[in-house]
């Protein structure tokens, strides 16, 4: 096969085969494993969906129940994380405080038993019960708190809400946090899912992988775009201001939480949050962002649905996690806990059948150039 067509990007190269997720761009249709988004939304949880991806199918009641009691067992971080994490500098960005404790966690495990079924299931298990934790310890640390201890009677969502704002949740917003979860767990072949497989392709642990995926998820075009929108939104800070900041917009302007390189029309994932979003504010007290994120919506299909530009994934998540008090700079590492499903799916589908990504490149320099030396330049 000869590919020489360069795409940046590489938009519309196909850079695994996997039976992971599906998504139909044009549709908006997003399914894990088969199964509709809405769905599992609707009728599963974050920890058996996550099951449904690394596994392939879904637990039986026993295998979810042990699959969940592993989890618990494992939520706890050694000492010496939380003392390295309390080394951290307060003002740094909490994603880059998780990506130094994911790779960490690699310092205390036994490392590339990759042929060894146990200890995949092992670190899934350990990186889908400490990632919780080490975001939240991170958070109260920065504030002078002591990290909260997990607690076993609590879910997944339960007890990460708890250990982050150190009360009980409300047994909704516990519900929808974990319904949150399920919806970011898995999307096809974004970035940070392609730097996980990358990474895994090395034949590396997965604490690396995770770090990995966890860098790329960061930057302001992938996962950190959940952030910029709430900043966007108070910057618009009324619904009369929000056609007069469209329309002063420089050109080419990209509006946060919207577009997608895959999804032509609205993310489905997009919809199910906005009623969630709703669902929260009728119990809990109406958010005035969520009112300028809706004319905002009408107003960027108005004028660039035609171009295919919809709300993404990131565009209501934001109103929905500040309703439960969760600080902006964490919205991303949330999505981090949540993805984790995600990419520990891809790792262990790349160690199916590997070969280590090495592309090729099109090079455009020079060649055969002369050295000159440093007193001549
Ligand atoms: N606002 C305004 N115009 C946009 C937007 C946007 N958010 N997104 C795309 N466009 C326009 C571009 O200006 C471009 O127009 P042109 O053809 O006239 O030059 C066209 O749509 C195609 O845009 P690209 O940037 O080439 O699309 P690409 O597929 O490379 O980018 C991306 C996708 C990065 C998501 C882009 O839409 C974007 O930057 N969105 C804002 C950031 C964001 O919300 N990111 C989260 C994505 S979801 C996730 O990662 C979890």
């Amino acid at each position: 096969m000869t590919v020489c067509e360069y795409k940046p990007g590489l938009e519309g190269i196909p850079a695994a085969q996997s039976s992971i997720s599906y998504v139909d761009g044009k549709q908006g249709i997003l399914e894990y494993r088969g199964i509709r988004i809405e769905d599992l939304a609707e009728k599963s949880t974050f920890l058996e969906t996550s099951y449904l991806l690394i596994w392939g199918e879904l637990p039986t009641k026993a295998e979810l129940e042990a699959f969940e009691s592993e989890i618990r067992y494992h939520r706890r971080i050694k000492y010496r994380i939380r003392d390295m994490m309390k080394c951290f500098p307060e003002t740094g960005h909490p994603m880059d405080a998780l990506q130094a404790s994911a790779a960490a966690l690699g310092l205390f495990y036994s490392r590339r038993a990759l042929d060894n079924p146990a200890y995949i299931r092992q670190a899934v298990v350990r990186l889908l019960a400490k990632i919780p934790t080490m975001v939240a310890a991170f958070q109260l640390m920065r504030k002078g708190n002591d990290p909260v201890r997990p607690r076993d009677d609590l879910d997944y969502a339960g007890n990460f809400l708890y250990m982050l704002n150190e009360r009980e949740p409300d047994p909704l917003a516990a519900r929808i946090f974990d319904v949150c979860l399920t919806l970011h767990a898995e999307h096809t072949m974004n970035a940070s899912t392609f730097s996980a497989r990358v990474t895994a392709s090395t034949l590396t642990d997965p604490y690396a992988v995770v770090a990995s995926a966890v860098g790329t998820l960061a930057g302001p075009l992938h996962g950190g775009a959940n952030e910029e929108v709430i900043t966007m939104l108070e910057e618009i800070g009324s619904v009369e201001n929000v056609r007069p900041w469209l329309d002063n917009l420089p050109p080419k302007s990209k509006i946060m939480g919207f577009g997608h390189r895959v999804y032509k029309v609205k993310d489905p994932r997009a919809t199910i949050l906005q009623s969630l979003a709703e669902q929260l504010f009728e119990k809990f007290g109406h958010d005035k962002y969520y009112d300028i994120a809706v004319e905002l919506e009408k107003a960027v299909e108005e004028k660039l649905g035609p171009k295919g530009i919809y709300p993404n994934v990131d565009f209501y998540s934001g109103l929905v996690y500040r309703k439960m008090a969760i600080p902006t700079d964490l919205f991303t590492p949330v999505f981090a806990i949540a993805r984790v499903a995600g990419w520990l799916a891809h790792w262990k589908e790349q160690l199916g059948e590997n070969r280590i990504f090495r592309p090729t490149q099109m090079y455009t320099g020079d060649r055969g150039a002369a050295y000159i030396p440093i007193d001549q330049r």
